[in-house]
């Protein structure tokens, strides 16, 4: 007989407490009294509308964001207490991928990943183990001295990848990463990121609108509406049995089930096939 085992609980590497938000000039907040965790190594999906907060909630984990209430804590610490030295760390120790790749069209594969070691201060010779290493890694050892015009979008994506490894982060931050490209190749950046939070044990936390990539790619999920975070929990606990509005609207569209086959169309297969 099988047994189920309860999911380990992972030891806590995202706090969030109280987090609130507000643009100068808004109306509303972008991020109210948001409260969750994140544990080390885990897959976290964040959902909802377009202007609920998503963006905000995750730029706020490397600080691009700085809150105006609550603390965003990183293995305890308050990175809202940080000096700027104390934020370049951070920032090293935090990679970020994004939907349109941010690469240099002027700079070739090479040099767009290299691009960040280069700003450290990181020795010639190192720069290019590094950067062969982790072009190795995301399979473009082939294309070091292309230019990303010459690209294609999951291989633009592959090179922003590598560029957010360059420091050996802890934390991967993927806004709308696959939203450019198509399913196929979706699949296959998904693929890349879960081999790299198995092998390097990344925390991930990824923005999608595609229902399909939470499903794929995430182990816990939290879903925002107006800046409110509504529903959290496994995924497929919260796919399976979504509680708040916001997030049985978001899911519809997967719910939909494909249209069934027409009655007889199994017989007349066979039919033909016996023909
Ligand atoms: N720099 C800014 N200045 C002022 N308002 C902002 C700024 N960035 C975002 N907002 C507002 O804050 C709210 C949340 O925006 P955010 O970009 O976090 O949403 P989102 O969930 O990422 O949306 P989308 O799915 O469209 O990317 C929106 O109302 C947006 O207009
Ligand atoms: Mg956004």
């Amino acid at each position: 007989m099988q047994t189920v085992l309860p999911l380990r609980e992972a030891a806590p590497h995202i706090v969030f407490r109280d987090v609130g938000k507000t643009y100068a000039g808004a109306a509303a907040p972008a991020l109210a009294a948001v409260s969750f965790t994140i544990g080390r190594g885990e897959r976290f999906g964040i959902i909802g509308r377009s202007g609920a907060g998503k963006s905000t909630l995750l730029r706020t984990i490397n600080m691009l964001e700085r809150p105006d209430a609550g603390q965003v804590r990183i293995d305890g610490a308050d990175i809202g207490a940080l000096d700027e030295d104390g934020l370049v760390a951070l920032r090293r120790r935090i990679g970020m991928i994004f939907q349109h790749f941010n690469l240099l069209s002027a700079k070739t594969v090479f040099d767009n990943v290299a691009l960040p070691l280069r700003v450290a201060g990181v020795p010639r010779q190192e720069i290019s183990a590094r950067v062969g290493e982790l072009l190795d890694l995301v399979g473009l050892s082939s294309k070091a001295d292309a230019y990303p015009a010459m690209l294609s979008g999951g291989q633009k994506q592959r090179v922003g990848i590598a560029r957010a490894l360059v420091h050996r982060p802890e934390i991967l931050l993927c806004d709308e990463a696959t939203s450019a490209l198509d399913p196929e190749t979706t699949e296959q950046i998904l693929a890349l990121l879960r081999d790299i939070n198995r092998q390097l044990g990344l925390t991930v936390v990824l923005i999608t609108h595609d229902m399909a990539v939470i499903r794929e790619a995430c182990d816990r999920v939290l879903v925002l509406d107006h800046g409110r975070m509504v529903e959290t929990g496994p995924v497929w606990q919260v796919f399976a049995e979504p509680q708040a509005p916001a997030t049985i609207a978001l899911l519809r569209p997967l719910r939909q089930r494909l249209p069934e086959p027409p009655h007889n169309m199994e017989t007349s297969h066979r039919v033909a096939a016996l023909g």
